[in-house]
């Protein structure tokens, strides 16, 4: 069995407090690249979500480490653990975007000691609705049948409006990671996200400082769904609203990003 399910980018100073990044879908970590080159002095790990980037395929990810049935996000959460601590690494401020905010909130129920101070941005708390449930249902069956094909036309919603209208070359960017998932990836984040839990209860007594980000544009995770988190933070918490950035704020405004994700980990380091 694998201690390191996942892979793992180490970027920065060798020594001190690692600040955790977990990316969004459809993308990898290569999100995190300008956030990253604006923490220059601090330690950042980034890692590949199951199938995503130079992460192995999802069935090999969950016979590393699962104790669950079927895609979940609790397995990713466990593989992200597994993978810190075979790193050595048993405290870090971990900070997700997305799907990588509903593995941090998986692992602030799991491995809530892991957690030195916790990022969500561009994410939210509650389970999905049956539409949306369904939805992600198809479009894993879709990335059976075609592929990467079947999140292009996610493009136009997780950017924001102005980055639709005035740069192209990010929304190119961000259209040519999403064409390299592969189908088996895509398809297993899409059932996990179906089948995850609200979790705000999972913030209620976690006692570490908190970071709330989102892009002013984004469609997706609402105000009212940081607002929530935010208030649900037991350890006190910073709500961020970056303004011209959609649902891929990190990519949209990475010195925005990276100014709060900077705050956050001088809280505790
Ligand atoms: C993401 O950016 O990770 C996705 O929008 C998450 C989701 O589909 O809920």
């Amino acid at each position: 069995m694998s201690t390191a399910p996942l892979a793992l980018h180490r970027h920065g100073p060798a020594s001190g407090l690692p600040l955790v990044l977990l990316h969004g879908f459809p993308l990898d970590a290569r999100m995190w690249d300008d956030v990253v080159a604006q923490l220059p002095d601090v330690p950042v790990l980034t890692l590949d979500a199951p199938g995503f980037g130079g992460s192995p395929a999802p069935d090999d990810v969950a016979a590393a480490v699962s104790r669950e049935p079927g895609p979940s996000l609790e397995t990713y959460a466990d593989a992200v653990a597994a993978t810190l601590r075979g790193e050595g690494v048993d405290r870090a401020v971990v900070a997700g975007l997305s799907m990588g905010g509903y593995v941090a909130l998986a692992l602030a129920e799991r491995h809530r000691g892991l957690l030195a101070a916790v990022g969500l941005l561009d994410t939210r708390a509650d389970a999905d609705g049956d539409d949306a449930r369904a939805n992600r249902l198809r479009m894993a069956e879709e990335a059976g049948r075609s592929g990467a094909d079947a999140v292009a036309g996610m493009v136009d919603v997780v950017l924001g409006e102005t980055t639709r209208a005035e740069r192209p070359e990010v929304v190119e960017r961000v259209r040519g990671w999403a064409a390299q998932g592969t189908p088996a990836g895509i398809a297993w984040a899409q059932r996990a996200m179906a089948a995850r839990p609200a979790r705000l209860s999972a913030l209620e007594d976690l006692e570490v400082p908190g970071l709330v980000l989102r892009g002013a544009e984004d469609l997706t995770s609402t105000q009212e769904a940081a607002e929530a988190m935010a208030r649900a933070l037991g350890g006190g918490s910073e709500l961020v609203v970056v303004p011209r950035a959609g649902h891929m704020s990190a990519v949209e405004d990475p010195a925005a990003v990276a100014q709060a994700l900077r705050r956050l980990h001088a809280s505790v380091a």
